[in-house]
């Protein structure tokens, strides 16, 4: 069975594994998702994918923060954390993501999340573009 749910302190040691076998995701002290918004998507007991997100205004949120356990990729993990987070908010939810990670892209096109801007050389090591991407919810 899988859930989404609040993330919490004893999630923070698998969440923190997943975040280090994701290249690709923002690698942050995973500690300090304790203070957004955090929510983790758990697989028969296991802890399947992660997502992080802070509230900008009333209107506005931001997704700071997402990866799937790689054994669980490919399954709607990514999915159903981010209908979780749409579902709960009304307004605009913003994103940036590496221009190279076309997994994630695809993602959030799918989604329904447009692409709104490109900042250049907005990601350090390597120095990449960031697509600013984002969806309305209602
Ligand atoms: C990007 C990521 C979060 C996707 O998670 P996921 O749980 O595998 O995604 P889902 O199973 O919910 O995929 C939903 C859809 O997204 C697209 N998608 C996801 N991964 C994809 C891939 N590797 N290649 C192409 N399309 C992909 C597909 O349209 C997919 O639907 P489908 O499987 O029916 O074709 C995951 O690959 C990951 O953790 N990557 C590393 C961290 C990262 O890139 N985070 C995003 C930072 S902005």
């Amino acid at each position: 069975m899988r859930v989404v749910r609040r993330g919490e302190f004893a999630d923070l040691d698998a969440v923190r594994e997943i975040q280090d076998l994701s290249p690709e995701a923002a690698h942050w002290r995973v500690e300090d998702y304790l203070e957004q918004d955090f929510r983790v998507a758990v697989h028969d007991g296991r802890i399947a994918g992660f997502l992080v997100a802070r509230r900008l205004a009333p209107d506005e949120a931001e997704l700071l923060n997402l990866a799937v356990e790689p054994e669980f990729r490919r399954t709607g993990v990514a999915i159903s954390l981010l209908d979780a987070l749409i579902s709960d908010y009304r307004g605009t939810v913003f994103l940036e993501v590496r221009e190279s990670n076309s997994a994630a892209r695809k993602l959030y096109k799918r989604l329904g999340f447009q692409e709104v801007a490109r900042r250049q050389e907005y990601y350090k090591e390597p120095l990449e573009t960031a697509i600013v991407m984002k969806f309305h919810s209602c």
